[in-house]
């Protein structure tokens, strides 16, 4: 496995997984306690679009100008959005290089850092990462963070480690890569052993929408669980007859704030159409379980 997600940073899927994030983080601080924000699978914590333009050897095509790239230079879009890609401005124009006008970004952040950004004192982030390099990237992005642990380890395994926190609330962000077969099969696992330990907590669980059948098996599991309130919210670019591996990307929330749905639904429409790459695509929002 040798998932990079440089070479993925700032595309459709990162900006409904990142948009939809802050719109968690929001509803969690309606209340004044403080929570506990894990995120199993972090990343590097910010990327360098440049560098997305070359692999290892192969030179690669920018997945960014499809995905962040078409919301930069505009200034529509609903409140959620507006946040989201004013975020991505500050971030980038905070950088050495980076764009402080309305141009096309050259830099952009990852999960740990757009939560980071909204956290108050009485939140707190831990940051897994099991990729050496990657979780190295990490601890220096975020060494001078306060409340912000990083730890080189297999964030499954923090699901059972970390919970229940202290606060008695939390927010967790499973976001694998998705290579391994079995990947759907484990965030399944890790959601049941959470529920477990924290029936109350928010999980938020990214996934591609490259099979349906693999994405249908995994709502059968996760009904299983008999999990409380629960939704899927999707992303299409592309229907089912366009050439297009990746065709969307999903938003599995157990436990949603409330009013996260309806906050969701414009967003995702709105990301529907900015970021169609063929026709048939759109944005929705299912309760797999009710309110
Ligand atoms: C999709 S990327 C994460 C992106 C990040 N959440 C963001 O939105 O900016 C997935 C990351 O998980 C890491 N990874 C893979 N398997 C892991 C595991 N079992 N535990 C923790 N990290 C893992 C990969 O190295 C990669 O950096």
């Amino acid at each position: 496995m040798n998932y990079r997600h440089e070479f993925h940073a700032g595309n459709f899927a990162d900006v409904m997984k990142h948009a939809l994030l802050l719109r968690l983080v929001g509803g969690l601080q309606k209340k004044e306690k403080g929570f506990l924000y894990l995120d199993t699978h972090a990343g590097r914590g910010a990327y360098d679009l440049t560098r997305a333009a070359t692999g290892d050897s192969l030179a690669r095509r920018p997945e960014w100008p499809d995905g962040v790239g078409r919301l930069t230079g505009r200034g529509e879009g609903p409140p959620g959005v507006a946040e989201y890609v004013a975020l991505v401005r500050k971030f980038d124009g905070s950088r050495r290089g980076g764009t402080a006008a309305d141009g096309a970004p050259k830099f952009y952040p990852g999960s740990p850092w757009f939560v980071r950004e909204q956290a108050r004192p009485q939140d707190r982030l831990a940051l897994c990462e099991r990729q050496p390099g990657e979780c190295a990237a990490l601890r220096e992005e975020f060494q001078f963070s306060p409340r912000t642990t990083v730890q080189e380890t297999d964030g499954y395994g923090a699901v059972r480690a970390l919970l229940p926190p202290p606060e008695r609330r939390a927010l967790v962000l499973i976001d694998p890569p998705f290579e391994a077969q079995d990947e759907f099969a484990r965030v399944a696992v890790a959601l049941g052993e959470g529920l477990r330990r924290l029936p109350g907590g928010v999980f938020a669980v990214w996934y591609p929408l490259t099979e349906r059948a693999r994405v249908d098996n995994f709502f059968a599991d996760l009904r299983a669980l008999r999990p409380p309130p629960t939704l899927a919210a999707e992303l299409t670019i592309a229907g089912d007859a366009a050439p297009v591996k990746l065709k969307g990307c999903g938003l599995v929330v157990i436990n949603p704030p409330w009013q996260f749905d309806r906050e969701a639904e414009p967003m995702l429409e709105f990301f529907g159409a900015a970021l169609a790459q063929a026709p048939g695509g759109g944005g929705r929002v299912t309760w797999l379980v009710r309110e």
